[in-house]
């Protein structure tokens, strides 16, 4: 045997002979045309799957209630079903070419040669032949053979598919874009004079006396526990709030809230106001809620404005008092809207908001 001390640069290598092409074997569609008709019925399937999932997806985005009645469950289902539209829609259209092209496009090697960048006439012809083959085997080609024929099924079942699947995508956004940002269905929310915070989620009324130093307390407002699920769903995605107790000497008050808080008790709403996650995380050492979402992060002691994060406002604060049985009661609603910041938040808000946030 050969050794690379003793073998010449010009000897034969051996170990790398080149095992060609894989015998090619015809596909069952190939040879069997019960098998072909059946892979075309099944590719025509898939697409007429994706124009059904943009049927849902627009039904679903039509049927979205958007008017007082439109609640948080609602709303959950609608999106549920606009993504379920959208990935039949998509994934449609793919898995179809996918099988289209494994089951019935030819399935020939292809063999190209290193050449000069010019090739033969013959080549080209040849290559211009496989184009029109392959064109012919598509069926989108038009032209007269038999491919064209047969598979004008999968024409039209693809050409629908593709004209109508970017509705789903399209039909939602230029939509939104006259939506309906009614304001005031941000922002009023549970809390009123005297209603009472209750703890999250049994229910159980909060007395000033039952709250110590550092802790803090998912607040919900009496009642809502009472509500049946969709109300209370709608209710609680705007009302919830965090009761946190500081040491009095630690808290800042706010201007113009000098009665808002109860001896070191301050309320929070829990919805970031950067796009809405619960901000829930409270360090008692730093008096900082951080929102886990995008870490913004918020100054309990000093009228949660932002000291991190992307957020842009403060979380409104719930005006709170003690009411004759010693339990933390509401003075008011939140006087602005809770929630994510946005361009038309103040639009039709005649109760001050604007004041509020030009003042942060
Ligand atoms: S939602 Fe709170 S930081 Fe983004």
């Amino acid at each position: 045997m050969s050794t690379p001390e003793n073998t010449p640069d010009d000897a034969p290598q051996e170990g790398f002979v080149d095992p060609g092409l894989a015998h090619h074997r015809p596909r069952r569609a190939d040879v069997d045309p019960k098998a072909d008709k059946r892979a075309e019925r099944q590719v025509a399937a898939l697409f007429g799957l994706s124009a059904v999932g943009t049927v849902i997806a627009l039904w679903a985005y039509f049927t979205k209630d958007t008017g007082d009645g439109g609640d948080v469950a609602t709303i959950q289902s609608v999106n549920m079903w606009i993504g379920i539209g959208v990935f039949l829609a998509m994934s449609g259209i793919g898995f179809g070419a996918i099988h289209w092209a494994k089951t019935l496009m030819r399935d020939h090697e292809m063999v190209e040669e290193r050449h000069e960048m010019r090739s033969s006439d013959e080549n080209r012809a040849a290559a211009i032949q496989n184009l029109k083959d392959g064109a012919e085997d598509s069926g989108l080609a038009g032209g007269e053979g038999e491919g064209a024929k047969r598979r004008s099924v999968l024409k039209g079942s693809l050409i629908t598919a593709m004209a109508i699947a970017p509705l789903a995508i399209l039909v939602p956004q230029i939509g939104n874009m006259g939506g309906d940002w009614n304001v005031s269905k941000f922002r009023h929310t549970m809390w009123g004079p005297g209603v009472r915070l209750a703890r999250d989620p049994d229910g159980a009324l909060i007395k000033a006396a039952d709250v110590t130093v550092g802790s803090a307390y998912h607040v919900i407002p009496e009642g809502l526990n009472d509500l049946d699920h969709h109300h209370k769903m709608d209710a609680k995605a705007k009302a919830v709030v965090l009761l946190v107790r500081l040491d009095p000497s630690d808290l800042k008050i706010v201007p113009g809230r000098e009665d808002w808080s109860f001896d070191g008790i301050v309320a929070y709403s829990k919805i970031c106001t950067h796009v809405g996650c619960p901000v829930a995380l409270y360090e008692q050492q730093t008096h900082h809620l951080l929102c886990p979402c995008h870490q913004s992060t918020f100054d309990v002691s000093d009228g949660a404005k932002v000291v991190f994060g992307p957020a842009k406002r403060p979380l409104p604060q719930l005006p709170i008092a003690i009411d004759d049985e010693g339990y933390i009661v509401a003075k008011n609603d939140f006087d602005e809207p809770v929630g994510p910041s946005y361009w038309e938040r103040l639009k039709g808000d005649s109760s001050g908001a604007e004041a509020e946030e030009e003042s942060h």
